[in-house]
């Protein structure tokens, strides 16, 4: 008789992740033109010079364990770095609502955070039954991971042309939000690109406070938008009613400061969340070691490389305007580096821009689910990607524009 598999099924409910399932829709086809990659979101522009520096100049401290809540100059960069992205800077301070040193913590990357926020935030019951955890559909797809992980049903929330690409969760039935333990959302989205007004968090928040949910934001495009400056979380809260209560937001170098393998971000939020998830995190969770905190300290402290980075973007997104016209579907993303293009059928585009143009995207399917994620629902036609790729404006200014011309006579 053969041994069980040390395996169970909890994350039976979790696709392969999105890369190796276009991996496999595109294997054994060789590339019609040398291959331009544009399905990974991964910063392509130059990060700053001062970041190699400040870590050789702090190598010391790799001999040292780091303290899960980062260093007293890591907490006062992000503190500054809020002030000024939100102008908020009179909330912040010790008695204030947002105090650095107790709802300020670093993370490895916002996606651990993510992932972790939920274990943390999700009861084994909710109104005495399983509780779900909400999310736009199409995401990132860590929030699925993580609401399995919580032992959560995850409800992909229709984020569509229709309603802005920003999902509806208040027209939600009132007994899915009272076993809602946690909601999902991110402003810059991705892949829609679309940002959250501040009247939609202020919504949003008063919702989950009144069925006692956990907010978590997504805010990790904040600093790479169009025109405007997207709103944040914290300032709606603030406007709200002055606390950050039910709230948490996630901010990260990954897009920011081009450093997606510095693996640093931040979450900050709700006193008392941030209490326990720091006491979690002190046991479970990974640290960010401290020349790598002295490195993103001085990234949050410094403004000027962002507004270049947003710069680059925005030339790039000019050229895809240009390139594109009017076709798919084509708008400015008010947010994020990513097209989201309404090609038809997001899947035999992908094919074809590799097979005769080298071009790499990702068919909108693989960011999306066939339906809500609710018992009985079944109904495919539900997927919000399917019509869609994504394509990431990460590449130099020349790969992108020979891609988007590409792209604009395969299709
Ligand atoms: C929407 C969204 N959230 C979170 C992340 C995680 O970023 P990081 O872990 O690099 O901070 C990404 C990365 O691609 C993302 O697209």
């Amino acid at each position: 008789m053969s041994a069980p598999h040390a395996t169970h099924s909890r994350f039976d409910g979790l696709p392969d992740s999105p890369f190796p399932r276009l991996n496999a829709l595109i294997e054994g086809v060789q590339p019609g033109m040398d291959p331009i990659i544009m399905s990974l979101g991964e910063p392509q522009h130059p990060f700053p010079d001062f970041i190699t520096r400040t870590i050789v100049e702090n190598a010391q401290s790799f001999g040292k364990y780091p303290p899960i809540i980062g260093t007293p100059e890591f907490r006062a960069s992000v503190a500054g770095w809020l002030g000024r992205r939100y102008d908020i800077a009179d909330a912040i301070g010790p008695g204030k609502p947002l105090d650095p040193d107790t709802q300020i913590l670093p993370v490895n990357g916002t996606r651990e955070a993510l992932f972790n926020a939920a274990l943390v935030a999700t009861p084994s019951m909710k109104a005495a039954t399983r509780p779900a955890i909400l999310m736009p559909n199409p995401f990132y797809q860590c929030y699925a991971a993580a609401a399995l992980a919580a032992g959560a049903d995850p409800v992909y929330v229709a984020a569509i042309a229709a309603n802005g690409f920003m999902p509806d969760f208040a027209g939600l039935p009132d007994m899915l939000l009272a076993r809602t333990a946690m909601i999902y959302v991110c402003s810059p989205a991705n892949p829609q690109g679309s940002v959250a007004s501040l009247a939609y968090l202020k919504e949003l928040l008063t919702l989950a406070r009144l069925h006692g949910i956990l907010l978590a934001v997504d805010e990790c495009y904040a600093d790479i938008y169009d025109r405007d400056k997207p709103a944040g979380a914290l300032q709606a809260a603030l406007e709200l009613d002055g606390t950050l209560d039910n709230l948490i937001v996630f901010h990260s170098l990954s897009k920011r400061s081009s450093l997606p393998g510095l693996r640093s971000g931040f979450c900050a939020g709700d006193k008392s969340f941030m209490a326990r998830f720091r006491n979690f995190r002190n046991i479970a969770a990974p640290q960010v070691p401290m020349p790598l905190m002295a490195a993103s300290a001085a990234a949050w402290n410094e403004d000027t490389h962002a507004a270049d980075n947003r710069t680059l973007y925005r030339r790039k997104i000019d050229m895809a305007e240009r390139t594109l016209g009017n076709r798919f579907s084509f708008y400015r993303p008010a947010g994020g580096f990513f097209l989201w293009l309404d090609v038809g059928d997001g899947e035999r585009a992908a094919y074809d821009l590799w097979a005769k143009g080298g071009v790499k995207v990702l068919p909108g399917a693989y960011l999306s689910r066939d339906n809500s994620g609710l018992a009985g629902d079944t109904d495919e036609s539900n997927n919000p990607g399917t019509a869609y790729i994504r394509v990431a404006l990460v590449e130099s200014e020349a790969k992108t524009q020979t891609a988007l011309t590409r792209m604009a006579e395969i299709l």
